[in-house]
């Protein structure tokens, strides 16, 4: 698939002498939702700041759809929407006004009736009259993504977009979300929620450190670094994992009547059937199983501090 947005050997220092991100290579697929991970600090907003022309690079390039993010900014900016993580909306202006506002800031023609569509979209429709400065956080937070939706960009940055969100808001934003890529809008989105990643992303980047330590498919990754658990249920009480039982690396539950069994999701599941056999062979009688699978979080956790 065509890449529609290209970062090559972007790095950062800030003033401060600190070395924020170091030699981000990354591709956005035209179309795909993408999700950028990484603990705090790590330069998720530094590298979407980058990438709007809001930070400088230190070195590398950016490319929005053919267009160099420096030397041709408004070819690029002009594709761009971004809903950044900070609130700086405490203006005087209306809903209303600052949405049509932001329209016309990227050379956009008026089109009231599309705004009307955003603002109900993200709820804001009662709203449209009131002054930003007097609307609630997560009110504001909303605010913000009509302003990023009103100038129909193709490339839209989420960073952080259901931090201090209610849940209603949150599952307004990702039908939302979910409505602009079905209509062929490339998404970058950052988020604490993993969840939220796993739900939505087509592909996951996590950077820590200021380094990309990973971009993989969300499926593939999970099939590649997720692990399962399966639980036996005991009918009578273990003291210790039987000897025949070592090869397994079983988990004996504290209360003594459940065992836990650790796998690679990807590796073949003859070790599960042996085990079973070797249980019946040990006269380990079963009340129940339950099989878990790893989430995207535990894998992003098991990265991150793998890198250390
Ligand atoms: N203007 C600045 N001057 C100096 N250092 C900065 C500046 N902005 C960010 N940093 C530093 O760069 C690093 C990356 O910050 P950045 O905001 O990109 O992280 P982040 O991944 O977005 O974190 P979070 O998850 O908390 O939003 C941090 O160590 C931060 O302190
Ligand atoms: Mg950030």
């Amino acid at each position: 698939m065509q890449s529609i947005l290209s970062i090559k050997n972007v790095s950062k220092t800030y003033a401060s002498g600190f070395q924020a991100l170091k030699s981000i290579d990354l591709e956005i697929r035209r179309g795909e939702i993408f999700a950028l991970l990484g603990p705090n600090g790590a330069g998720k907003t530094t590298l979407i700041g980058i990438v709007c022309g809001i930070v400088k690079a230190s070195s590398g390039t950016v490319t929005v759809d053919g267009h160099d993010n420096v030397r041709d900014y408004r070819g690029a900016r002009e594709m761009i929407g971004l809903v950044p993580q900070e609130l700086h909306t405490d203006s005087f202006e209306t809903v209303w006004a600052t949405c049509t506002f932001s329209r016309g800031l990227f050379g956009k023609p008026a089109n009231p009736a599309f705004v009307e569509k955003v603002l109900k979209d993200v709820s804001l429709w009662d709203k449209k009259d009131s002054k930003i400065m007097t609307l609630s956080g997560g009110m504001k937070r909303r605010v913000l993504i009509a302003k990023a939706l009103a100038h129909e960009p193709d490339i839209l940055f989420l960073d952080e977009p259901t931090a201090g969100v209610d849940v209603e808001l949150r599952k307004d934003m990702w039908e939302v979300v979910r409505a602009l890529r079905a209509k062929g809008v490339t998404i970058i989105l950052t988020t604490h929620y993993i969840e939220e990643a796993e739900l939505m992303a087509d592909r996951v980047g996590v950077i820590n450190k200021g380094e990309l330590i990973l971009v993989e498919d969300k499926a593939e990754l999970m099939r590649k670094l997720g692990k399962k658990q399966m639980t036996f249920e005991l009918q009578q009480k273990l003291d210790a994992v039987p000897e025949a039982l070592a090869p397994y690396k079983l988990a004996l539950a504290a209360d003594g009547r459940a065992l836990t069994y650790t796998y690679e999701a990807q590796g073949e599941h003859r070790g599960v059937t042996r085990l079973v056999e070797e249980l019946l062979r040990q006269n380990i009688r079963l009340k129940d199983i339950a099989t878990t699978q790893s989430s995207l979080e535990d894998i992003f956790v098991d990265l991150v501090r793998k890198d250390g």
